[in-house]
């Protein structure tokens, strides 16, 4: 490797996740290995994803990171873990027409420039670290010519960010906990891709939140520490759970998704009540929108909508089509309308084509809009405004892939700089 100017770089895109069977405490913390397994739903990386742009120039005198614009350190140990990981697994790299010719051996010698954006806002508290990780995991593996399915870098994209492993893939997605000390086994594997059951619509409200949340990282760091319902649930429930959810993805039974969906994520959250000090993460508008959808279920007869929960008060709804969607929807922007002067285009964003379908793309149509009848006991209708600061309609979506047009990389191809 001569001391050349050449500045070689790959652009990826990665999905973020949602769990339905939700990974709650870690039994190494270093290594980030779960106490259960957990299951998800990747999301569509149309609506949320994240963008990473890396490159290797024999110029660069040190590595360098940029997140959504600004510059940070990268001297975390989640970061120098994840670096040092896929370092070690690079091989030998040439491209004829730029002049590039890398030997395997030189990677640890080579720095690296990493820029990397979310396609959504940093502080609607939508897990970013989960695509985040798996992005530069990613990418990293494509530049340096890593010779590793998907698997074997889920397990590299967990020491970044526990829930980041299973966004190395689309549609329906298993993180095994694993048993080995060394977290060799504790890995992603894809359940079904994001075709199998492409009816599913997901509309996420992003809840307004005045409260600073508890981290994941310290929330079930305390939970491990001081939570009985922890033990019991990681020892007796998941696995059990894992199980019936597995087969509920295989056969598309709606019913028994959202009655495991739905314990789950409310599992998740008494365990964050039993901890010491208790950790609140959901609020009442959380709750209210628990309350609404577990009335239309009932009244159904049969479920129409999961919902779930992650560590803040964003609910993740899952309607078994979209027709229920559009009357999901309905209901929804009933109970919490926008803001007067609010554009209907940025109060559902995502697929928002579903607008129209529900007959809400016209001016005054939320005003027209009637109670959802299902729900009798009328919960205060129209007072909520403000409560949702947006709604996200999205649907399960593909897993990473690498984005060779160019004009999308985050990095200036002669400078290395962000652009
Ligand atoms: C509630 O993956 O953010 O979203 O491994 O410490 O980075 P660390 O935690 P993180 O935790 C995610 C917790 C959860 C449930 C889930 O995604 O399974």
């Amino acid at each position: 490797m001569a001391a050349e100017k050449w500045v070689y770089m790959v652009t990826a895109q990665t999905p973020t996740n949602i769990a339905v069977i939700k990974y709650w405490g870690k039994r190494d913390e270093v290594r980030i290995l779960p106490v259960n397994d957990s299951i998800s739903v990747t999301l569509d990386p149309d609506h949320l994803c994240t963008v990473t742009t890396v490159a290797v120039s024999p110029s660069f005198d040190r590595d360098r990171m940029w997140l959504n614009g600004k510059e940070i350190s990268l001297s975390g140990s989640r970061y120098q873990n994840c670096l040092r990981e896929i370092r070690g697994r690079a091989g030998d790299v040439e491209d004829k027409e730029k002049g590039v010719k890398i030997d395997k051996k030189d990677w640890e010698k080579l720095h690296l420039h990493i820029a990397s954006h979310n396609n959504f806002p940093t502080a609607a508290g939508l897990a970013s670290s989960a695509a985040g990780f798996a992005c530069l995991v990613f990418s990293l593996a494509k530049l340096m010519n890593v010779d590793e399915d998907a698997s074997h870098l889920s397990a590299i994209a967990r020491q970044g960010s526990g829930s980041a492993c299973r966004s190395l893939f689309g549609g329906f997605v298993k993180w095994e906990m694993g048993s080995k000390d060394d977290g060799s086994d504790s890995i992603a594997v894809q359940l079904a891709d994001e075709k199998h059951w492409n009816d599913l619509v997901i509309i996420i409200a992003v809840v307004s939140s005045r409260q600073k949340e508890t981290s994941s990282t310290s929330g079930m760091r305390e939970s491990v520490e001081t939570s009985l319902l922890l033990q019991h649930r990681a020892k007796e429930v998941v696995p059990k759970r894992t199980l019936q959810m597995e087969e509920a993805i295989k056969n598309r039974d709606f019913a028994s998704f959202t009655q495991l969906s739905c314990a789950d994520s409310n599992q998740f959250h008494a365990v964050c009540l039993d901890t010491s000090p208790p950790i609140f993460y959901m609020n009442d508008t959380s709750h209210r929108i628990i309350s609404l959808v577990e009335k239309w279920n009932r009244s159904e007869g049969t479920p129409q909508v999961a919902y779930t929960f992650d560590a803040g008060p964003n609910a993740v709804l899952i309607a078994r089509n979209r027709k229920v969607a559009v009357q999901l929807l309905q209901g929804l922007l009933y109970y919490f309308p926008p803001k007067s002067d609010t554009d209907m285009k940025s109060y559902v964003v995502g697929d928002n084509s579903i607008l129209k379908e529900a007959g809400l793309d016209g001016a005054n149509s939320v005003e027209n809009l009637q109670p959802p009848p299902e729900i009798k006991d009328n919960i205060g209708s129209q007072d909520q405004k403000g409560e949702v600061s947006y709604f996200i309609c999205t649907k399960p979506g593909r897993g990473p892939v690498v984005l060779p047009d160019q004009t999308q990389a985050l990095l200036d191809p002669q400078t290395g700089l962000p652009k």
